[in-house]
C-alpha cells in the first residue's frame, strides 16, 4: 500500500535534497483529525471573511504584495487563473519558451496566440540564461498587441531575471507581467536570495511554498499589488481551483507563515551552511556547482544559490551523477536533464544533510576519470510554430515515429519532466535541431513525456 512505502521511506536513511521545503520533518501521521470542510466557522477559501480572509492578510504582509490568494492546488493553479484573468479568448502573448507546462496548458485554455522568447544556453553549462529586458521589449515592439508577458524567474536551476526592468518595458507597452516564481518562494525571508517579482513590479507572480519553504506538497500563494485585478483572480480560481480545498493543505500554509514571521535566525543559519557547502565545493577537480560563475555571467541577471546545480562537467551525465547519489550514498536529488543535477535545499536542511552531499561529491570527484561523456551545452534555436497550441490540438491527427517525424507538424507535447518544459508544443515544426535534442535527452538517460504516453510515436496533423 501507497501508506507503507511512504513510511518505509520516511523512516530510511535517504537525506532528501528534493521537494517538498520541509524535508519531512513536522510530523509523521496521516492528519486526518483536521480533515474538514467548509464548516461553520472554518471560513470558505472562494469566499474569505474569517480566518482564511486573516491568513491571506498575513501572507500578502509577509510576502510584500497588497493581495495573496492562498492556494491547494500548486502554482499550476495561480499561473492558470492569472493568465485567464489578464487575458481575453484569442490574446496575443508573450511567453518565455523555457516555461512550465502550466503556462502552456493556460494558454491552450484560453485559446492565446503566443509569440515565444527563448532565452540563450549558457555556455559549458546547458543552463538557460536570464532573458534580457532588451530582448522583451525588441518583442513588444514588434508586436503592439501583446497583452500578457509570461516570465519564469527562477527557473529550475535558480537563474533570476531582471523583473523590475522587464515590468517597466511591459507597463510602457501597455502589457502586464506575470511572473512564474514557483521556485522563488523564500526569496523575501534572507538578504542573500534576490528580490521577489511583485515588489519589482510585476503585476502578478505564483510562488510555490511547498517547493522551497515548509509547507505540504500543493501550497502555493498568488500574489498582486492590483485591487482590481484581485477581483478577477478571486473568480478565476474558483473556476480552476477545487470547491474542496483542503484544511490540512490551509493549516500547513498557516503554520509556514507563522514559522516565517520569526525566521530570521534559521534564514541566518541556512545561509551560513550554503556559504560553507559552497566555499568546500571549490575543492571538486571534476565536478562542479554553479556558484559565483553563474553570479559573474554576463548573461546571468542574478542567481539563488539555495539551488545547487551539479555538474558532471564531461565525467558523467547529471542522470549517472543522481543515481550514483542515491544508490550509494543515500541522497536523493531533485532531478537530472542533461549534463547536470539539480539537489533542492531550504531552511530546513541541517548541517548533517550538507556534510553528507559535500562527502559523496568529494568521493566521487576522486574516482572521476578525465572527461569522455560528449556534453549537452549547446544552444538549440526556436522551433517554429505554424499553428496556434488549440488549433494544432483541434486538427485532426496520427500516430508518427519520431525518426519518421521531421518536417512534421507536432499535434502534443513532448517534454523531459522534470524540469516539465516542453521541447516540442502542439503547433510547432519538428525539426532536425529538435530531433537531436531529443536524442541527446534519451541518450543521457532522460525519460521523454507525451500526451498520448506513446513516444517514440508522436501525434502529428496528418
Ligand atoms: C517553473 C515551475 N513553474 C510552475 C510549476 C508548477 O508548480 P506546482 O507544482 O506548485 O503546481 C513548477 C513545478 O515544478 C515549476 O517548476
Amino acid at each position: 500500500m501507497l501508506v507503507e512505502k511512504l513510511k518505509d521511506y520516511a523512516n530510511g536513511d535517504v537525506y532528501p535534497f528534493h521537494m517538498p521545503g520541509h524535508k519531512r520533518t513536522g510530523g509523521n501521521e496521516l492528519p486526518y483529525e483536521i480533515d474538514i470542510t467548509e464548516i461553520d466557522g472554518f471560513d470558505n477559501l472562494h469566499d474569505p471573511r474569517g480566518c482564511l480572509a486573516e491568513l491571506q492578510e498575513n501572507a500578502a504582509e509577509l510576502f510584500g504584495a497588497r493581495r495573496a490568494f492562498a492556494l491547494v492546488n500548486g502554482s499550476t493553479v495561480g499561473i492558470l487563473a492569472a493568465t485567464r484573468a489578464m487575458t481575453k479568448d484569442g490574446d496575443r502573448v508573450l511567453i518565455a519558451r523555457n516555461s512550465h507546462m502550466a503556462v502552456y496548458h493556460a494558454a491552450e485554455l484560453c485559446r492565446l496566440n503566443t509569440e515565444y522568447i527563448l532565452p540563450d544556453t549558457l555556455d559549458g553549462l546547458g543552463i538557460f540564461a536570464s532573458i534580457s529586458p532588451a530582448s522583451v521589449e525588441q518583442m513588444l515592439k514588434a508586436h503592439p498587441d501583446i497583452s500578457l508577458v509570461v516570465i519564469t524567474s527562477p527557473t529550475y536551476e535558480g537563474v533570476v531575471l531582471d523583473v523590475k526592468s522587464i515590468a517597466d518595458s511591459c507597463h510602457r507597452y501597455g502589457a502586464r507581467l506575470l511572473v512564474d516564481e514557483a521556485h522563488g518562494a523564500h526569496f523575501p525571508f534572507s538578504d542573500r536570495f534576490p528580490q521577489s517579482a511583485v515588489p519589482c513590479g510585476a503585476d502578478a507572480a505564483v510562488t510555490s511554498l511547498h517547493k522551497t519553504l515548509p509547507a505540504m506538497t500543493q501550497t502555493a500563494l498568488l500574489l498582486t499589488n492590483d485591487d482590481i485585478l484581485a477581483r478577477e483572480l478571486q473568480r478565476q480560481l474558483s473556476i480552476f481551483e477545487t470547491s474542496s480545498p483542503s484544511y490540512v493543505l490551509l493549516a500547513s500554509i498557516d503554520r509556514c507563515l507563522t514559522f516565517l514571521k520569526d525566521s530570521k535566525g534559521a534564514f541566518d543559519d541556512y545561509s551560513r551552511r550554503l556559504d560553507r557547502f559552497h566555499q568546500a565545493a571549490k575543492a571538486l577537480r571534476h565536478l562542479s556547482i554553479a556558484n559565483d560563475e553563474l553570479l559573474n555571467a554576463e548573461k546571468v541577471f542574478d542567481f539563488d544559490s539555495g539551488k545547487l546545480c551539479l555538474f558532471g562537467n564531461g565525467c558523467m551525465s547529471g542522470k549517472e551523477l543522481m543515481d550514483t547519489l542515491r544508490a550509494e550514498y543515500h541522497l536523493e536529488l531533485e532531478m537530472a536533464l542533461g549534463d547536470y543535477a539539480l539537489a533542492m535545499t531550504s531552511v530546513c536542511d541541517t548541517d548533517e544533510g550538507f556534510d553528507r552531499l559535500i562527502n559523496a561529491l568529494t568521493m566521487i570527484d576522486s574516482r572521476c576519470k578525465a572527461a569522455d561523456h560528449p556534453t549537452n551545452t549547446t544552444a538549440y534555436p526556436l522551433p517554429q510554430k505554424r499553428y496556434t497550441i488549440s488549433e494544432a490540438l483541434n486538427t485532426d491527427g496520427e500516430m508518427c515515429d519520431i525518426d519518421h517525424a521531421e518536417g512534421k507538424i507536432s499535434r502534443e507535447y513532448v517534454r523531459a519532466y522534470p524540469p516539465g518544459i516542453p521541447i516540442i508544443v502542439p503547433g510547432e515544426v519538428i525539426d532536425r535541431e529538435v530531433l537531436s535534442r531529443l536524442r541527446t535527452l534519451m541518450a543521457s538517460g532522460n525519460e521523454i513525456i507525451t500526451d498520448h504516453s506513446a513516444f517514440p510515436l508522436i501525434s502529428i496533423i496528418g
